[in-house]
């Protein structure tokens, strides 16, 4: 069979803060699972993030802090890296469309696309009124205005959402705007902008998006279709902004405008593929072998609130650029996503509080960089994924992920590494004991571990992350069990043969279940494959079941997991 071949994309962060616990479970930890898993069959897979640089976000926050943009969005993409390597997500690239190594790519492939979709005439040009603030000298994108809502007379309300009632606003309706930026009264506008047609390709798109109803999550397809079905609508794909892309137009109209955010954000996948085979030698231009050959399969993975521009927008955008009718695109053609991957929204319950949602503002964000400072990588993957919001809410509370370190990681998967490591150690040198005849219960264990090898892998070619691990922590499960019957520390000391039979199957099963934690707990797996001495191997599944030969040399035990103690427990 030929090699698979896949690139894999984690929704762009903001870089205008750090990322939190939400941020992970929502996209980039069951995207790390995914590409550890694919590699470990051997695929070929490009793993693609970086920071969304550009947009209002980034300079609406390096005002509050007060430093330039520049820094801002500098400083948030190394901070966002580190969040990700400590946790064991590691991409190919993680690049920044604002990111001084990135942006000349970043702009010369946007540039590309908006003039692609220029020249197929699917954008109008049209006149609008917009805000300006005289006193900057500059028009005011919707967050740069406050004044009182038109809905409920909140004083406090945005130019696109009064967080008093939650209703959209605009900023043409506020009562008494005022630019942030200045405290002046803005006043309105005409300006002119590019607005894409999505409906002249919404048939298409529905085709299209229709192939996927069987292997989409029900909640991204049935949104997606559920958008087409209320008719697109035209969407503005400037912004007179001075950061960002520049529209590529000699139009004097055009002068000062940048790409809306949303356009660039997503090619920022496919410029960051470009420079990573630039820097890596290969010619930028490979990156066709990833982005326009049918062969690949392109896999985002988003958070909810993503879905709108993952799954219509920016296919829109892809479709946009064919030239054949293909809905897919023939060889040659930017290929639509294979698969979008969103999951929900993470709540957080601290304890003695009800449930709530994840708010930087109010201070009920886990940051990851404090929690690296306190706490293993491993134990946060095992949980996130343990509860991950694959098809609704649910909520990271604190007191359950403690219980669930310990005893879950702790009291199964680490003991059963333990007893069946230790044992061996004490009393079979270390080494892996002879197998003698394997009776029914020997042999149903063993057999466990190639059944969950393929129960595992079947739920993760579907992206069902938590049911995959789920079996992992099965398998572990049956090991102690099996462990517990076999009585090791009896027949030790009366038929030291069956002893060495039943140790030789629990370190066959340690040995599948090092490679199946590998996607999950990546840490902990490197760990066991030291402990188990068998190098690199543990990162191939074709070897998953592969036996231990009698007599193989085991390294030296170790601790996997260590216990959390909550400090009323440490203090009872
Ligand atoms: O919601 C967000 O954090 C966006 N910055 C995601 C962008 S994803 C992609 F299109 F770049
Ligand atoms: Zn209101």
């Amino acid at each position: 069979m030929s090699q698979r071949r896949f690139l894999i994309t984690g929704a762009l962060p903001y870089s205008n803060g750090r990322l939190h616990v939400g941020h992970i479970a929502g996209a980039y930890l069951p995207a790390d699972i995914y590409v550890r898993y694919l590699r470990a069959t051997g695929a070929d897979v490009l793993f693609i993030c970086g920071s969304d640089d550009n947009g209002v976000a980034a300079l609406k926050t390096a005002r509050e802090e007060g430093i330039t943009v520049e820094a801002l969005t500098a400083k948030y993409n190394r901070s966002q890296l580190d969040a990700f390597t400590g946790l064991g997500i590691r991409f190919d690239v993680y690049g920044g469309t604002h990111q001084p190594h990135y942006t000349p790519m970043h702009e010369k492939i946007s540039q590309e696309f908006f003039l692609k979709i220029h020249d197929k005439n699917l954008f109008v040009k049209k006149k609008t009124r917009q805000l300006y603030d005289p006193q900057a000298g500059q028009f005011l994108p919707d967050r740069f205005v406050t004044g009182t809502c038109h809905h409920c007379g909140s004083p406090n309300a945005y130019g696109d959402q009064c967080e008093s009632c939650g209703k959209a606003t605009d900023p043409l309706l506020l009562i008494n705007p005022k630019s942030t930026l200045s405290n002046a009264t803005p006043v309105s506008r005409e300006t002119i902008h590019w607005y894409m047609q999505l409906n002249q390709l919404q048939h298409r798109l529905r085709e299209w998006l229709e192939s996927k109803r069987d292997t989409w999550r029900p909640s991204v397809i049935n949104f997606a279709l559920g958008q087409i079905q209320e008719g697109l609508p035209e969407r503005a794909m400037t912004r007179d902004l001075n950061w960002g892309v520049a529209v590529p137009l000699s139009d004097p109209d055009a002068a000062g405008k940048v790409l809306y955010v949303w356009f660039d954000a997503p090619i920022g996948y496919v410029s960051f593929t470009a420079q990573l085979l630039a820097d890596q030698g290969r010619s930028a231009e490979d990156y066709a072998r990833y982005w326009k050959d049918p062969e690949c399969k392109v896999v985002h993975f988003i958070g909810e609130d993503n879905t709108i521009f993952h799954a219509i927008t920016w296919p829109a955008m892809l479709l946009a650029t064919h030239d054949s009718d293909s809905i897919q695109g023939v060889r040659g053609e930017y290929q639509l996503p294979d698969q979008v991957v969103a999951n929900a929204f993470l709540n957080i319950k601290f304890p003695g509080k009800d449930e709530e949602k994840i708010s930087k503002s109010r201070g009920t964000a886990i940051w990851i960089e404090d929690y690296l400072k306190d706490f293993d990588p491993d134990p946060l993957r095992y949980y996130l994924t343990a509860i991950a919001p694959e098809s609704a809410r649910t909520a990271f509370d604190f007191d359950d992920f403690v219980k669930r370190n310990n005893s879950e990681l702790l009291s199964t998967l680490g003991n059963f590494f333990n007893r069946t490591l230790t044992f061996v150690a004490k009393y079979f040198d270390n080494q892996v004991p002879a197998v003698g005849e394997r009776q029914l219960p020997d042999r149903e264990q063993i057999g466990r571990c190639p059944e969950t090898v393929s129960r595992v892998a079947e739920h993760l070619e579907q992206c069902r992350f938590k049911n995959a691990m789920s079996e992992m922590m099965n398998l572990a499960r049956a090991g102690n069990v099996y462990f517990d019957a076999r009585q090791p520390w009896k027949t030790r000391k009366d038929n030291m043969a069956d002893c060495g039979t039943a140790l030789n199957v629990c370190l066959q099963t340690c040995r599948t279940l090092t490679h199946l934690m590998e996607p999950f707990l990546p840490f902990s797996a490197e760990q066991c494959a030291k402990m188990l001495n068998i190098g690199d191997a543990y990162r191939q599944w074709s070897l998953s079941s592969v036996e231990l030969p009698a007599g193989h040399q085991l390294g030296e035990a170790r601790i996997l997991f260590k216990k959390i103690e909550l400090e009323e427990d440490a203090h009872a």
